[in-house]
């Protein structure tokens, strides 16, 4: 498989037959592989939820097309809301609104309000422009999993439960959409992404408001969300080299790093991470993967720059590790 397969005509077409008959098909977008369900079909809508073995009371996103079908999903738009949307659309932003009355409201978890975004993958776009219509796509992994950012991470999360896969290779950017909602006129981080708290506020020039206290219904706010099934730990580098000298000698220990592996220091496993801030979020989700097969007891994260351009990946370390702290890392503050 090549890192960047063609999708065809005919397979795009494939995809638009599926969804007109209410089967799921997963698609590549910029940030993370999402699985499709036609957004007007209510029980393609309840398949997406059974397929992930999501709580039927967590909403999903909705993707469109261009910015323009923004007002026929959302109520209101704030002035703000567009200036997003026309800076970072197509792109992995995605905007909480409240909701146009013919939601149905299987799609917003029986919330007030509609998550909405434009992709700006080409074989999302393509799709999208050739169903002519929105499609809901939560991330392609089971609930509570890692999220797909390659064709075949879709296969081994969801086999036989998605009817087909569009492979566009390896996602650009490889951690979810950056989640913004309105208090007001002032936004508000709900989930770090590629798009910064600093963008958001230069477009809008203002301050974002603090982000509020995860709740239940969102479930990238979850603790138990983005995680490996290995258990997961992050610690600084000058705490590394003692924790892996004792806890190494009692079990196998996979170390993810962006040094590489110190002379003299145990580990099963040392994988080199990125140094960019890119470059790791794009690997991220699939190092993770690896290391969560390699059959060691624990996944040991060696903790990233406190920079402002590293927040979202903090965000998505911390919530692997089971310890999302929710107002600070959301807001980037
Ligand atoms: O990058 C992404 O956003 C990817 C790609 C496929 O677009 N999608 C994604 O979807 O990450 P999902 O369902 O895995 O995560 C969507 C997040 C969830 O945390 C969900 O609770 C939140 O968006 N969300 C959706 N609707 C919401 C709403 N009305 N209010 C608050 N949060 C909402
Ligand atoms: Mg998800």
């Amino acid at each position: 498989m090549s890192d960047r397969p063609e999708v065809t005509e005919e397979q795009i077409e494939q995809a638009v037959a599926l969804l007109r008959a209410g089967k799921l098909v997963a698609f590549p977008t910029e940030t993370v592989y999402g699985l499709g369900a036609d957004a007007s079909n209510t029980s393609a809508i309840r398949a997406v939820f059974k397929a992930k073995q999501r709580p039927a009371d967590h909403p999903l996103i909705l993707h469109l097309a261009d910015t323009a079908a923004l007002k026929h999903w959302a109520n209101i738009v704030p002035r703000e809301a567009w200036l997003l949307a026309e800076v970072f659309w197509p792109g992995p932003l995605t905007l909480v609104l409240p909701r146009a009355t013919h939601v149905a409201s299987e799609l917003t978890g029986g919330q007030s309000t509609i998550a909405l975004r434009v992709p700006s993958n080409p074989i999302a776009l393509r799709l999208l422009n050739a169903f002519n219509g929105a499609i809901a796509a939560p991330s392609a992994n089971r609930f509570g999993r890692l999220s797909p950012t390659t064709a075949a991470h879709v296969h081994e999360e969801l086999g036989d439960a998605v009817e087909m896969v569009l492979d566009g290779g390896q996602c650009a950017i490889g951690i979810e959409s950056t989640i913004v909602t309105f208090r007001g006129n002032q936004a508000v981080i709900l989930r770090p992404g590629a798009v910064t708290a600093e963008q958001i506020e230069d477009t809008l020039h203002s301050e974002l408001a603090a982000s509020i206290q995860s709740s239940p219904r969102v479930s990238g706010s979850l603790e138990s969300h983005y995680a490996p099934r290995t258990p997961l730990k992050v610690l600084n580098e000058a705490d590394m080299e003692s924790f892996l000298r004792r806890e190494s000698a009692k079990r196998p220990v996979a170390v993810l790093s962006q040094r590489g592996r110190p002379r003299a220091t145990r580990a099963a496993l040392w994988q080199v991470a990125p140094q960019s801030p890119a470059e790791y979020a794009r690997h991220l989700y699939a190092l993770l993967r690896r290391m969560d097969d390699a059959g060691c007891q624990l996944i040991v994260v060696e903790s990233v720059p406190e920079l402002p351009q590293w927040v979202a990946i903090q965000d998505r370390l911390m919530r692997a590790a089971g310890g999302i702290q929710s107002a600070d890392a959301a807001t980037g503050t």
